[in-house]
């Protein structure tokens, strides 16, 4: 395995933390530009104090770094020069009171209890805290695939999947009412998924641009691979008066995507 300066803060730990070898590269892709900074670095689930210790080393002196852990036992870990915050991350008044003291945050780490109740209410909690430019990281998001973390049709990975759906309705085609502008993008690696925040890039509203260059009138063959549509395109010029007939357009649409539907032929990269 290439080391990484994740791995070796890992490594240089004093104190134990178990993790996946696969997340180093992760880290290093999602951190690196935070480190040796004056960040506000904030980790759900201490445990052993392990981490603490290999994000003090990783994000180096001029990082605050934050533990978040149910276990009061956490406590003791602030006599390192930790801060150290006791309450449940499912628990939506505690994030309330914690996003009261600590301020705005640039990076969060998720590495607590893992189930999809936890990982959604943290997320949806913390998205307001956040500083333009930072990054919330779901870890251990394979929970979404195992028993003994909430019901699977409401996994963090289903949910996530319905925020991608919010961030595509911010273009104009849609309803502004179902998008999602709290942060730009998702990022999905292995058992991570990461939500970035750009707050001028997910504020600007969507429109159709022309750069205004000679129009060449080339014609789109969007539809041309299909032999049904194309012979409704024939039979349309040829009978141009259809064109007048009231709802004749609607009905077009409608079989156009139907004939559309029918043709698909990528069921198969479905299964
Ligand atoms: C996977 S361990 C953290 C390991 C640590 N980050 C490391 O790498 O060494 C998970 C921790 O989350 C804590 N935890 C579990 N449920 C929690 C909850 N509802 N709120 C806050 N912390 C929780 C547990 O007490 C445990 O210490």
């Amino acid at each position: 395995m290439k080391t990484t300066d994740a791995h070796k803060s890992f490594i240089k730990s004093p104190y134990r933390s178990i993790k996946f070898n696969t997340y180093f590269e992760s880290y290093e892709h999602f951190f690196s530009k935070y480190r040796n900074q004056n960040i506000t670095f904030v980790e759900i689930g201490v445990l052993g104090g392990g981490s603490l210790f290999m994000w003090r080393d990783y994000f180096g002196p001029e990082a605050r770094i934050i533990g978040v852990d149910l276990n009061p036992n956490a406590k003791k870990w602030e006599e390192n020069g930790f801060e150290i915050y006791i309450g449940s991350q499912s628990d939506i008044k505690f994030w309330e009171a914690f996003k009261q003291e600590v301020g705005s945050i640039d990076v969060i780490l998720d590495d607590g209890g893992h189930t999809y109740e936890q990982q959604i209410i943290t997320t949806e909690c913390l998205l307001s805290a956040m500083n333009d430019g930072g990054i919330i990281v779901v870890e251990d998001t394979h929970t979404s695939y195992m028993e003994g973390f909430g019901p699977k049709s409401k996994s963090f990975i289903e949910y996530t999947k319905k925020l991608i759906d919010k961030v595509n309705m911010r273009c104009i085609k849609f309803s502004d009412y179902a998008s999602e502008r709290r942060f730009w993008s998702i990022e999905v690696v292995e058992s991570m998924v990461a939500f970035k925040i750009n707050k001028r890039a997910s504020s600007l509203e969507s429109e159709l641009m022309d750069n205004g260059g000679i129009d060449d009138l080339a014609e789109d063959f969007r539809y041309a691979d299909n032999p049904s549509i194309e012979k409704i395109k024939k039979g349309i010029k040829i009978f141009r008066f259809i064109k007048h007939i009231p709802f004749a357009k609607a009905v077009a649409l409608k079989l156009r995507n139907h004939l559309i539907n029918r043709q698909f032929s990528a069921d198969r990269y479905f299964k």
